[in-house]
């Protein structure tokens, strides 16, 4: 007779799935994506509505908590963030062992974990209290030092949060404001760079959100699980696409703007050059974020007077490969890093902190993915294999070898 108890756990059927095409890894109540129709709601919510009518705070209450906030909890909310934007002065110390050249993500991640041994109370969250307040502080502190990422590389002194002025606005001065002066932001990058932040907000279980919940099953902290989600987000596959666009806009550019010969090489199969910023996993029709950017690209440079060769080289470029049957075919469209980095150069961000944004777009997506998680009392994630290696060998002594 066969014996059940021997049998539970051990191997059965396998499900192998390479890149999760088609595996569900937990079911979700933050984020409704539709690839077909090409629709993306956060909580219910179109991100068409939130992108014109919210704040990022505002989105990220939703995201964490589950509903709009009313006046009340956003205004609480935000202090309870400005709160714990203090980051410890010693944290000062980690940043100058890096070099000046060290890319802005290995640093915000590097510096995210080092959270951890700042903040030992938010790693082991036992109740609610603890939980809203790991969530107020990662908030605030992560704002904070990935904008000491710039600072650094730059050689600037650090700057402190204003609790005078909101987040994002918070963030451009954290960026850019000296000890020599006041620092003037124009009202309208604070609101372009708030709907660029609410876009980039969640998009459910993507690279970095899944490494996220996947690191914070084993329990590890929400700085840990973060920090990890940096990293995950840094490849030129998933976040760090909107640098490596800018960089072939450029190139593109610089030789002579001949944008069909790119797509050409794009195509080629034995050339390992792809489209940055073309494509999605899920998309296959067209990204409802691409089309809100791509309006608010021609509209902020509008505003700023901005005249950039690269935002008519992006254009040619989506043209001439939307007219491609090899696009066609394959249903690659614009994605969300398409056209956010030629914003984020008319706001004069740095190339390299395109991702670093991203990723404080994503913030209140992680968080509110690792707390749901958690919540939850999702299992320790931990994926199968099918073993492809040797069967049993003989060991062999070094000198028999
Ligand atoms: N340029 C040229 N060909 C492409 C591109 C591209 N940008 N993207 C996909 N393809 C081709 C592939 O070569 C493949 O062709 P084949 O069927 O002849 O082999 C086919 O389209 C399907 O592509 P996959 O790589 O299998 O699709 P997948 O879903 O695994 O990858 C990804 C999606 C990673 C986004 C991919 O489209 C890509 O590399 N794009 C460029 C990088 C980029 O913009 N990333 C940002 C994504 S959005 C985000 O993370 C925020």
């Amino acid at each position: 007779a066969i014996d059940i108890e021997k049998l539970r756990g051990a191997t059965g059927a396998i499900t192998i799935d390479p890149g999760y095409k088609n595996t569900g890894s937990c079911k979700s109540e933050i984020t409704f994506l539709d690839g077909e129709e090409g629709i993306l709601r956060y909580r219910g919510y179109a991100i068409e509505d939130l992108a014109e009518k919210a704040d990022f705070l505002e989105v990220s209450y939703l995201l964490i908590f589950g509903e709009l906030p009313t006046a009340a909890q956003l205004e609480k909310f935000e202090n309870d963030i400005r709160k714990y934007t203090l980051v410890h002065e010693e944290m000062k110390n980690i940043i100058d062992g890096f070099p000046k050249t060290a890319h802005p993500m290995g640093v915000l991640s590097s510096l995210t974990s080092a959270l951890t041994a700042f903040n030992p109370k938010s790693v082991n969250v036992k109740n609610e209290k603890e939980l809203y307040e790991a969530v107020c502080k990662t908030m605030g502190k992560f704002l904070v030092i990935a904008t000491w990422t710039y600072r650094k590389r730059m050689g600037f002194p650090m700057n402190y949060y204003d609790n005078t002025k909101g987040y994002v606005e918070n963030f451009m001065r954290l960026m850019f404001e000296l000890p020599t002066g006041p620092y003037k932001i124009d009202k309208r990058v604070i609101d372009a760079l708030d709907k660029l932040f609410i876009l980039h907000a969640d998009h459910e279980q993507n690279c970095s959100t899944s490494t996220v919940r996947i690191v914070g099953s084993s329990h590890a902290g929400l700085f840990a699980s973060i920090s990890a989600g940096v990293s995950a987000l840094w490849g030129p596959l998933h976040g760090g696409a909107n640098q490596a666009v800018l960089e072939m806009l450029q190139e593109i550019h610089d030789n002579g703007g001949d944008v069909a010969k790119f797509v050409l090489k794009a195509k080629d199969k034995d050339d390992p050059f792809r489209l940055m910023g073309f494509g999605h996993r899920v998309y296959k029709n067209f990204d409802p974020r691409a089309t809100i950017i791509k309006k608010a690209a021609d509209d902020v440079l509008g505003a700023l007077g901005v005249d950039d060769p690269l935002l008519d080289i992006a254009k040619q470029l989506e043209k001439v490969a939307l007219e491609d049957e090899y696009f066609k075919a394959r249903n690659l469209y614009p994605n969300v890093d398409f056209y956010s980095g030629i914003i984020y150069r008319a706001m004069g961000i740095p190339v390299e902190m395109f991702t670093v944004l991203f990723a404080i777009g994503r913030l209140p997506g992680w968080i509110a993915q690792w707390k749901e998680m958690r919540l939850n009392g999702e299992p320790i994630g931990r994926p199968r294999q099918v073993y492809t290696g040797y069967t049993a060998r003989a060991f062999k002594e070094v000198n028999e070898r």
